[in-house]
Order: structure tokens, then sequence, then C-alpha cells
């Protein structure tokens, strides 16, 4: 029944768009959903049985139901298979679907959004955006030294001048940019020189900005699997076409089998991987950007959180490795000093330098310069460096009290059994778990304890093996994590029955 009418819309997508076999596919499963002949919770015939059916090659069925995971409309299931999600939408009686609706956040009513507007306004992650002890990403403000900031704000205001309250052309305030060239020469081993970087609102534009003066609508983003979801949204917002790429302990690592989906660009987080934590190996590195070459794809470096860097060897850039000037290195203020100030820069190779700003002047419309002033002035006066040695101490501690409290739960020294990975670095850390683990419904459980930790499934784009929570430990104070540490680890050791 499907098989029939799977093949009879390939056959009138083939014959309108002459659109390639993958495709025809994912338009046909989609529509199948959205009419409603797969129903939510349904399980989807295995790969194997509808490549047989369907006449295709196993790849081409892959391909489609992977592209319908990243999406959001299928989820896997370990062991059991693959299965539509809760959450896709009807068609409503006698007013078929639009062509390509995609499931639209709880609330939304599917038709007043774009397709794409229904796939941004979906949620990624399984549980609430709370802010409790535990939920990763999010830094502690209350350190941040506002008085001081107070005053020089209050003083770049007072000597403001007219220009100063323009838009701004150049890439942002000339001393902010020289500032941040001579932090990341240093620290992060960048080759730049001030000219090359742009002062954006953040990593989040810094990737928008990428994609749409790099890639065209349709061309290929490999990203990491598990993922960003703010760069997963960017990537879907800007129309490129997602293809995820498994993360192993070394990071990303591209296969033959990835290559036949050639990237346009390639998204990654090499010195701390959101979120498993994995740092890229030098090998790896070597790799990725041979790879890039190959394929003539760009490199975007999202290094988020290496400011923060409490054990194992000092991690350079990969932009550092780069002889070819193929990446893209990005950094943000939001986790030294608060994600509201919203400034962000990106280096930009010099080639390109005079037609991003072009661009990030026309699509953007950057200001705020009293605000870069400040900040300019905030470094230079060697404050952002002591803010970093404080913050550093105040998060090291919490860390460590976090690892203690984790230290119970890591007792099984079985091979599938609990680990500990990316605690190296940045404000989170991921507790691995085994498998059969159901990683959801325990960080709803421990939700319940008013403590937010995310399931690393929730992460994955196309791969169902991972099981694990994403634990932060920048938000809370120590005395909370001492507190709800052992809470956390409870909670772990009765789902594992330890
Ligand atoms: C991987 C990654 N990149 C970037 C950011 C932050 O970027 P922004 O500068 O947009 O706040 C985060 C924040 O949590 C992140 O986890």
């Amino acid at each position: 029944m499907l098989s029939e009418f799977l093949l009879a819309e390939m056959s009138r997508l083939g014959a309108q768009d002459a659109l390639p076999l993958h495709r025809q596919l994912y338009e046909a499963l989609r529509r199948a959903m959205l009419d409603g002949k797969l129903g939510a919770g349904e399980r989807l015939p295995s790969s194997r049985d509808l490549a047989q059916d369907l006449k295709l090659s196993r790849n081409t069925v892959v391909a489609a139901i992977n592209q319908l995971s990243v999406e959001g409309y299928l989820a896997s299931r370990v062991g059991s298979g693959t299965y539509v999600n809760d959450n896709v939408p009807r068609a409503t009686p006698g007013r078929p679907a639009r062509q390509g609706s995609n499931p639209p956040a709880s609330g939304v009513p599917a038709g007043r959004l774009s397709v794409r507007g229904q796939a941004l306004a979906t949620r990624f992650c399984a549980t609430e955006l709370e802010v409790q002890p535990f939920t990763p990403g999010i830094a502690d403000f209350s350190a941040f030294p506002l008085t001081l900031w107070q005053r020089l704000q209050n003083k770049h205001w007072r000597m403001t001048y007219p220009d100063m309250l323009d838009y701004n052309d150049s890439g942002g305030y000339a001393p902010l940019r020289r500032a941040v060239a001579d932090y990341l020469r240093v620290f992060r081993s960048v080759h730049l020189d001030a000219d090359q970087v742009v002062i954006t609102s953040g990593t989040q534009q810094s990737i928008e900005l990428c994609a749409r003066l790099l890639a065209d609508h349709g061309d290929t983003v490999w990203v990491e699997d598990p993922a960003y979801w703010g760069a997963v949204k960017a990537f879907m917002a800007t129309g490129l076409k997602l293809h995820p790429v498994p993360v192993d302990e070394q990071g990303i690592q591209p296969s033959t089998a990835d290559s036949a989906q050639p990237p346009r660009l390639i998204y990654v987080t090499p010195s701390h991987q959101y979120p498993t934590g994995a740092v890229m190996s030098l090998p790896r590195r070597h790799q990725l950007l041979a790879t890039a070459r190959v394929h003539g794809a760009w490199v975007l470096e999202d290094d988020y959180d290496s400011e923060y860097r409490f054990s194992g060897p000092p991690i350079s850039s990969l932009e550092g490795l780069d002889t070819d000037g193929r990446v893209f290195y990005m950094g943000t203020f939001s986790k030294v000093l608060y994600p509201g100030l919203k400034i962000g820069y990106l280096v930009v190779p010099k080639p390109l330098v005079a037609a991003f700003k072009q661009a990030h002047y026309d699509l953007n419309r950057p200001g705020q310069m009293p605000v870069q002033a400040a900040l300019a002035e905030f470094i230079e006066m060697g404050h952002f460096t002591s803010a970093l040695r404080r913050a550093r101490q105040n998060y090291g501690e919490r860390r460590q009290c976090l690892l203690e409290a984790l230290k119970p739960v890591l007792r099984d020294q079985h091979p599938d059994g609990p680990s500990i990975s990316g605690a190296e670095q940045g404000l989170h850390l991921c507790l691995r778990l085994p498998s059969s683990v159901d990683d959801r419904a325990l960080a709803q459980r421990i939700a319940q304890q008013g403590l937010t930790v995310r399931p690393l499934s929730a992460y994955c784009l196309a791969r169902s093996d991972l099981r694990g929570l994403v634990i932060g430990y920048g938000y809370a104070p120590l005395a909370e994590i001492a507190r709800c540490g052992p809470l956390l680890a409870n909670a772990v050791r009765q789902t594992l029955g330890s």
C-alpha cells in the first residue's frame, strides 16, 4: 500500500521536476506523512525493505530518510527502527497541506508560517529551555564587573561624536578589531591582520553571513552529528542542504560515502566539539583541510569556548594550520562577558574581506559603535584578561565539584559503561551512557528535580547510536553544584540500576 503510493508520487515528481531519486523519495515520504498515510508514531519499513519494494538502491533510501530525520519528520530508536515524529502536521481535510510543510512548533498553526518558518520555529531540544542548575550553554553573569562596565559605557557615550551613531561599513570599531586580532594571534595561533576581523552580533550572525555569501540555495553543508542547533538553524534559514557527518572521539570523521554529497561548506567545532566535547586530533585536522581542498569547500571554525581550558595540552585553532585561506574563524564574547552584549567576530580570508564588509553592511546594518568602543577599552586596559582569570577560577572549581559528584556513576568499568567526555574545556561536559539508555526519559526525570540537562540523542541529526547527558556547570554557583550533583548522580544510577 505504502510502496504503491510512494511509487506513484515518485513517478509524478520525476515527470514534473526531474528531481534526483533520493529527492523524489524524500518528497513522496513527506507527502505520505502529511496526508496521514504514515501516521504519527508509525514505524517506517526498514531501508532494506523500502529499497527492495521501490527498486531503489539502499543509499538512495538512506539519503531520503536521513534528510527527513534532520528536518524532524522522523526519529530513530536504537534496535527498533525509524518512526514518524509525533509533531508532524496533517493536511486539513478539504485543504491539502502546502508542498513541503514542516513540523511546526507546538501552538504555531501550520499554514501561517512559510515552510522554512515552520522548520525554524520547531524546538530542537527535547527538554524545555529552562535555566536551572546544569543547563548547558549558560554562563554565570553575576560575576560580570557591572559597575566598571557601566563606567566605561558612560564615558564612551559622553565622548561619542555623530559618526559613531551611524551604521558602520568598516567591519567594526578599529581599536576593537585590533584588540581581537592581538588576542587571537597570541592565544589561538590565528594568522591574521586586524583588517580581516569583522565584528558581528555574535557567532549566529557570523555563521549566517558565511552561509549567505559562500553558498547558494540547495548547496550542501557538512555539519557535525551530533550538532550545535544554532548552526543547524542558520543553515536551514539560508536554504542549504544539511549533510550530517558523524563525530567520534577525534572529531568529525568524513568517509568516502560522505564525499558523494560534496560540501560547499563544512561547519566544525574542532577545539571542543559541541556537544560531545571531542577535540579534533591533528591528523584529522590535516585530513579535513585536505578534504575541503579536494571539494573546493570553505571551512567554518566555531571556536566558541576555548577561553576556558582546564586540563590537557593547549589546543590551537584549525585556522592556524590552514595554508590555503579556506578557513573562516569565528568567536564570541557571549561566554566570557555576556550573551546579551551581542558581539562576536569573524576572521575572513584576505581576498574576501572587502566583499564581506560590503555584504555585512548591506544585510545587517551593523552599528553599536559606542558599545564596541567601551569593549575595546575594556580589553586594552586588561579588564578582559582579569574577568577571564576570575571566571576560569570559578568555573574550574564548579567543574571539579561536578566531576567529583559524577564519580560514583563511573564505577562501572564495562566498555559500554558511563564515561565522561569533553570535560577538559568549556562550560559543559558530556556524560556518555550505554546505548540502551533512554536519555530523553532520563533528562525528563532529572527535570522533575529542578535540574536541566540535555539528552545527547536530542542533538543527533541522522545517527541513533549516541546516548548521554549534556551537563553545564557554568550557571549554578559552587554550593548549588555541591548540593545538586549527588541528586543528578543518583538519578543516573537509578536508571542504570547500579
Ligand atoms: C557551539 C556554539 N557556538 C556559538 C555559540 C554562541 O554564539 P553567539 O555568539 O551567537 O552567542 C554557542 C552558545 O552556546 C555555542 O554553543
